[in-house]
């Protein structure tokens, strides 16, 4: 799948190329069909073939879904004969969703009371409908009423999260009406897509009320760290776009526009995602964020600054605003108009003045021990900027604070991260070692060795998933008394592939993808380790599952045995220290229990 859209070179028993989602001119994007999974080691793209279409493809999740099965002469099976996901049912979504939002702006008209709390906002006629704003009636049925008169009707609202279902009781109670309308009494900011068309929808209370902002849930259509708000608008505005302004409101972003700013963009209520950033630049070279002066809004500032990083490049520009403390973009240039707000955007920091200003807000530069841990601290950031020009220059900059010679400098992170990086892989990694000038890449820079029990358990669960088949009710039992960190993902990865098997790394990642834990699975198969063949893997298993529940049992013996020392061990304390003793005592001449 991969191959036939980027130009890939064999490499043993890997694939590599030019990393298609950033420049590049040596390659570092490597593609493993027997992991079924790909990784950038320039810019830390990663995933299974799934997230190659949706990030690659720019395809939603169930497209990318249909593409594969349509390859494969596969029909993807649809709950009740007719979920969404075909490109007609998402047409007929679109389209109840854009008569939705055209009810809504006719309630809007209809409601004096909405209105003027519009006009107290600042708000315009034209900019009220340029973005479509409306009003949803205080009513929990009026959109069900009027859009959910059939069974598939109301499926499809449901699907689209404008209706919600009642729990089976209530709907009793209510007179067999299963469902209830989700927006009501609010006034209503259509979410559009960049194709103008109408996704989810952003409800504020008028006035008070908990919560401020309702927006529409994750729906088929609508992925919310995808998009942003404003952006159709913007494109629409203007023929040349040169920088986007990124803020954190709806209100923000509509009130820019109106005073002549509409290059504004608003995120969902989430931080700025990799993927809005890549869509940001498909557009402009220059993106400012804003940010509210307070402390929430300089944390926002600083995760923006990490998603940053990885899409840092040179021709691409970063700025961070700090607004005022209590005011927002939209107060602010309510208050100021236009070409003042436009001053405060070009005296915005570019990224790596922010970053120094951050870090050295930690240290104390006057001293050297102060200037050795800036550049401690500002090592890690500057490694997920990718290599290139801007890469250079980010480091000159921290060597000019630090005071030292930008090579002085590289050449002492580069001696650093060797030492950790060769206490890894064992044989057979070495023809598989990162592409040239490694030292900075991420996956180095983690704990060298194979890590705890626990790690190496999960390490070779995501890689061989099939060796859970292998563990037995005793072994898994073992681990109930276990401690160790992380223990708890052990567990649940192993008795979720016992449950359910499966045989391939990509399947584990896809199963985990919205479970906790599931990044850091997809981190431990990014890492290139000797964890042997599918055979060998179980064997391992199953001997670090016996160390573990034997480490457990020391551990519980010897807090026993510290507690009889001070006090009387009570019944059914003194039952289970003999209990452990005998397992401890079974186990010793055990056979097999493979070797360490
Ligand atoms: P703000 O509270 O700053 O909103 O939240 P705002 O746009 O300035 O709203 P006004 O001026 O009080 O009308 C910023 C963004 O965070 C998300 C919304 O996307 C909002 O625009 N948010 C906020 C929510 O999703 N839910 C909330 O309850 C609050
Ligand atoms: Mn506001």
């Amino acid at each position: 799948m991969i191959g036939s859209r980027v130009q890939l070179k064999k490499a043993g028993r890997e694939y590599k190329a030019c990393c298609p989602f950033h420049t590049e001119k040596t390659a570092s994007f490597w593609v493993s069909p027997e992991k079924q999974f790909y990784h950038c080691f320039g810019c830390g793209a990663h995933g299974t073939v799934l997230r190659f279409l949706m990030e690659h493809d720019r395809m939603a999740f169930p497209e990318a879904v249909e593409e594969l099965a349509s390859r494969l002469g596969l029909e993807v099976p649809q709950e009740g004969g007719g979920a969404p996901g075909g490109t007609r049912d998402s047409e007929k979504l679109h389209d109840l969703m854009a008569r939705v939002a055209r009810f809504y702006a006719e309630a809007l008209s209809q409601d004096p009371r909405a209105r003027e709390y519009l006009t107290r906002r600042g708000l315009t006629p034209e900019t009220v409908a340029q973005f479509g704003i409306g009003y949803a009636p205080d009513s929990w049925s009026a959109v069900l009423k009027r859009f959910g008169t059939s069974e598939p009707e109301r499926r499809a609202l449901a699907d689209l999260g404008l209706i919600i279902e009642r729990d089976a009781a209530r709907s009793a109670a209510r007179d067999g009406e299963r469902h209830y309308d989700r927006f009501r009494d609010r006034i209503m900011f259509p979410i559009r897509d960049v194709r103008g068309r109408v996704i989810a929808f952003g409800g504020r209370v008028i006035d008070r009320g908990e919560p401020k902002y309702l927006n529409s849930p994750e729906t088929v259509l609508f992925h919310k760290g995808r998009e942003l708000y404003g952006l159709y608008e913007t494109r629409r505005a203007r023929a040349r776009l040169e920088r986007l302004l990124v803020v954190e409101g709806y209100m923000d972003a509509v009130r820019l526009h109106q005073a002549g700013i509409p290059y504004a963009v608003a995120t969902l209520g989430t931080a700025t995602t990799p993927e809005h950033l890549r869509r940001i630049f498909q557009l402009v070279r220059e993106v400012v964020f804003a940010f509210d002066g307070d402390r929430a809004g300089r944390a926002a500032a600083w995760r923006a600054l990490q998603h940053a990083l990885p899409e840092a490049r040179e021709g691409r520009e970063f700025r961070f605003l700090f607004l005022p403390e209590g005011q927002d973009p939209d107060t602010l240039v309510g208050a100021e108009g236009r070409e003042a707000f436009e001053r405060r955007l070009e005296s915005a920091l570019p990224l790596s003045e922010y970053l120094v200003r951050e870090l050295s807000a930690q240290t104390d530069l006057a001293h050297a021990d102060g200037r050795a841990r800036f550049a401690e601290s500002a090592r890690p950031l500057i490694a997920r900027v990718p290599e290139g020009v801007y890469r250079e220059l980010l480091t000159a900059r921290v060597a000019e604070v630090v005071g030292l010679a930008a090579e002085r400098l590289q050449a002492l992170w580069a001696g650093g991260a060797a030492t950790t990086g060769a206490a890894s892989p064992g044989p057979g990694a070495a023809q598989r070692q990162a592409p040239a000038s490694g030292a900075e890449k991420p996956h180095t820079r983690l704990s060298g060795g194979r890590g705890s029990l626990v790690r190496q358990a999960v390490a070779r669960l995501v890689r061989f998933p099939a060796a859970a088949g292998a563990v037995s009710g005793a072994e898994r039992a073992g681990l109930e008394t276990c401690e160790e960190p992380g223990i708890g993902l052990l567990r649940e990865l192993l008795d979720d592939l016992r449950a359910q098997p499966l045989s391939l790394p990509a399947q584990v990642l896809e199963r985990w993808a919205d479970r906790s834990g599931g990044e850091h699975l997809g981190r431990l198969l990014e890492r290139e380790e000797a964890l042997g063949d599918a055979q060998a893997a179980a064997l391992e298993l199953k001997a670090t599952l016996a160390k573990l529940a034997e480490q457990a049992v020391e551990r519980r013996l010897e807090a026993l045995e510290a507690r009889s020392r001070t006090a009387r061990l009570g019944d059914e304390e003194l039952k289970e220290f003999q209990a452990l003793m005998r397992r401890k005592a079974g186990r010793k001449p055990e056979p097999g229990g493979a070797a360490d």
